[in-house]
C-alpha cells in the first residue's frame, strides 16, 4: 500500500505525461531517461499503463510466464529490458521485434526453451543479450547475425548440446562471451568450436568450462581440449581409372572416376554432375554392393546412368557425348566439406593427338591412372579443373577397338595419362 501511494505520488507529481501503473516505480533519470521500476512485485503479467517515454524498464523476480507480442507495445522507446528471475517459458514470436531502440535485454534465469529468434533480426542497436540460466536447447545459427553492436552475449546454463559453425560470425562488437555449462556433445560438429576459441580476440568466460559430456571418450573434458588428431577436415582425391581390361567386350566406352576421401570422422562422397543439358546430385551409393541397382525410391531414374558404388568409385557405361560435362567429388564430414572436379570431354576421332597418343611414353601402360587432389590451401577447395579428352578414333586402330587417349590440357601432360589396350 506504501509502495501504491508512493507510486501514486510520483505519477501525480510528474503529471499524466509520465504515466505508470500503480504497481511500479517511475522517476526520471538526470539524462532524460523515464525508468520505469517494477521488479519484486510478484507480478505475473507485464502492467499496463506504462508510458510509451520508458526507457528502462525492470521487471526482474516476478513470476511472469508468458510473454505477448502486444506485452511491450506500451514502450516503443524501451532501451533497456529486464527480466531476469521470471519463469518466462512461451514468447510469442514478435514480442520484441517493434523494440527496435533495446540495448540491453536480460531474459537470464527464466524457463525459456523456444526463442524467437527471428525478432532479433530487427534489434540492430542491441548490445547486451543476456539469456544464460534457461533450457534452449539449440541455437539457429543467423541467430545473431544482425546485431552489429552487440558486445555482451550470455548463453551459458542452458541445454545447448551443440553450436552452428559460424554462430558468432558477423558479431563485430563481440567482445565477451559466456557458453560455459552447456551440455556440448563434442562430435566433432562443435570442433570448430575450438578453433574458433584458439583465434578470436573476443574474451570468452571460463572457456576451461565449456566441457563435453559425450561422446564418453570426451566425457568431462573441456571443448577446447578436443585432439585435433579426433577431428580432421575431409581430403578428397579424384581418380581417373581405366577399367578397358574388358573393353573388347564393350562396344562403348566406360568412364571411371575414383573418389578417394580421408578424413575423421570418416567423410561421405557425394557426386554432382554438371552436363550441358542437366544436373544431377548423387548422394549416396545407388548400387548394392551385390552389383544391382538400388531401387528407384532412393534412385531417380535420370541418376541410373551414373553408377555410384559404396567405395567412391564412379562409373559411366556407354559414355557419349551427352555425359561431358563437369563431374565433382565432394567429402563431407562433421569438420568441414571439401570437394575437387573433373571436366570430361570426348572428341573426336580425327584429332591430330591421335598419333601422340602412340609416341607418349605413357601410352604403353595398361590402364591409366590419373589423379587430381583437392588442394587444402585453397579455400574453395575446387581447384583447378582438368578436362579429359578422349579421342576416340572411328576406325579401330588397335585390337580392342577403341583407343581413347585421355588429355588433361597442356599443365596435365605432365600427368600425361592414356589409355590404351
Ligand atoms: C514524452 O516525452 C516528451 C518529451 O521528451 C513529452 O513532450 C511527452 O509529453 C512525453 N509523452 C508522454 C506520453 O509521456
Ligand atoms: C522491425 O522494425 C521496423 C521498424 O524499424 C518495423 O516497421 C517492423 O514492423 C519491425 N518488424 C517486426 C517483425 O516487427
Ligand atoms: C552427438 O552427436 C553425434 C553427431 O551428430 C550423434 O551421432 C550422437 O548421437 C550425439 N550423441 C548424443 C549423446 O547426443
Ligand atoms: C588461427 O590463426 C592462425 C595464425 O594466425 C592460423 O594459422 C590458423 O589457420 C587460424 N585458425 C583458424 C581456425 O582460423
Ligand atoms: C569399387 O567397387 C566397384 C564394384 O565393386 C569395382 O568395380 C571398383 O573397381 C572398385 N573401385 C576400387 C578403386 O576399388
Ligand atoms: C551400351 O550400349 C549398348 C548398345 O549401344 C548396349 O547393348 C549395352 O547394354 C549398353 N551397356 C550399358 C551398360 O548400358
Amino acid at each position: 500500500m506504501n509502495l501504491l501511494l508512493r507510486c501514486l505520488g510520483i505519477a501525480a507529481l510528474l503529471g499524466s505525461s509520465l504515466a505508470c501503473p500503480g504497481t511500479c516505480a517511475c522517476s526520471l533519470k538526470k539524462n532524460g531517461r523515464l525508468l520505469a521500476e517494477c521488479a519484486y512485485r510478484d507480478l505475473q503479467e507485464v502492467p499496463e499503463g506504462l508510458s510509451p517515454n520508458v526507457t528502462i524498464l525492470t521487471l526482474s523476480a516476478n513470476r511472469i510466464s508468458s510473454l505477448w507480442k502486444d506485452s511491450f507495445s506500451e514502450v516503443p522507446e524501451v532501451q533497456s529490458l529486464w527480466l531476469g528471475y521470471n519463469q518466462i517459458s512461451s514468447i510469442e514470436p514478435g514480442t520484441f521485434a517493434q523494440l527496435v531502440h533495446l540495448k540491453n535485454l536480460d531474459l537470464s534465469h527464466n524457463k525459456i526453451v523456444d526463442f524467437p529468434w527471428k525478432d532479433l533480426r530487427n534489434l540492430s542497436d542491441l548490445q547486451i543479450l543476456k539469456m544464460n540460466y534457461n533450457r534452449l536447447a539449440g541455437l539457429p545459427r543467423d541467430a545473431f547475425y544482425s546485431l552489429k553492436d552487440l558486445r555482451s552475449l550470455w548463453l551459458n546454463d542452458n541445454d545447448l548440446t551443440t553450436l552452428a559453425e559460424g554462430t558468432f560470425d558477423n558479431l563485430p562488437s563481440l567482445s565477451q562471451l559466456q557458453i560455459f555449462n552447456n551440455p556440448f556433445n563434442c562430435s566433432c560438429k562443435v570442433f570448430w568450436l575450438k578453433k574458433w576459441t584458439e583465434n578470436t580476440s573476443v574474451s570468452i568466460t571460463k572457456g576451461g568450462s565449456i566441457l563435453c559430456v559425450a561422446p564418453s571418450r570426451l566425457k568431462g573434458r573441456a571443448v577446447t581440449d578436443i585432439p585435433d588428431h579426433y577431428c580432421t577436415a575431409p581430403s578428397v582425391q579424384l581418380t581417373y581409372l581405366s577399367n578397358l581390361d574388358n573393353t573388347v567386350m564393350y562396344d562403348g566406352l566406360t568412364l571411371t572416376l575414383h573418389c578417394s576421401v580421408a578424413g575423421t570422422p570418416p567423410p561421405e562422397v557425394r557426386w554432382k554432375i554438371q552436363t550441358s543439358s542437366r544436373s544431377i546430385e548423387i548422394n549416396r551409393p545407388n548400387v548394392a554392393r551385390d552389383g544391382n541397382i538400388l531401387p528407384p525410391r532412393r534412385n531417380k531414374q535420370s541418376q541410373e546412368h551414373f553408377l555410384v558404388f559404396k567405395n567412391g568409385t564412379m562409373a559411366i557405361p556407354n559414355f557419349s557425348k551427352e555425359d561431358e560435362g563437369i563431374y565433382t567429388c565432394l567429402a563431407v564430414n562433421d569438420v568441414g566439406m571439401r570437394e575437387v572436379s573433373v571436366n570430361v570431354a570426348l572428341a573426336g576421332s580425327e584429332n591430330p593427338a591421335d598419333d601422340l597418343l602412340r609416341n607418349a611414353p605413357q601410352a604403353s601402360h595398361l590402364g591409366g591412372r590419373s589423379c587430381y587432389k583437392g588442394d587444402e590451401l585453397d579455400p574453395s577447395g575446387a581447384g583447378e579443373k582438368l578436362v579429359i579428352v578422349y579421342h576416340m578414333p572411328r576406325e579401330s586402330k588397335s585390337k580392342a577397338g577403341v583407343v581413347p587417349q585421355v588429355w588433361l590440357g597442356t599443365l596435365l601432360l605432365t600427368l600425361g595419362i592414356a589409355l590404351c589396350c
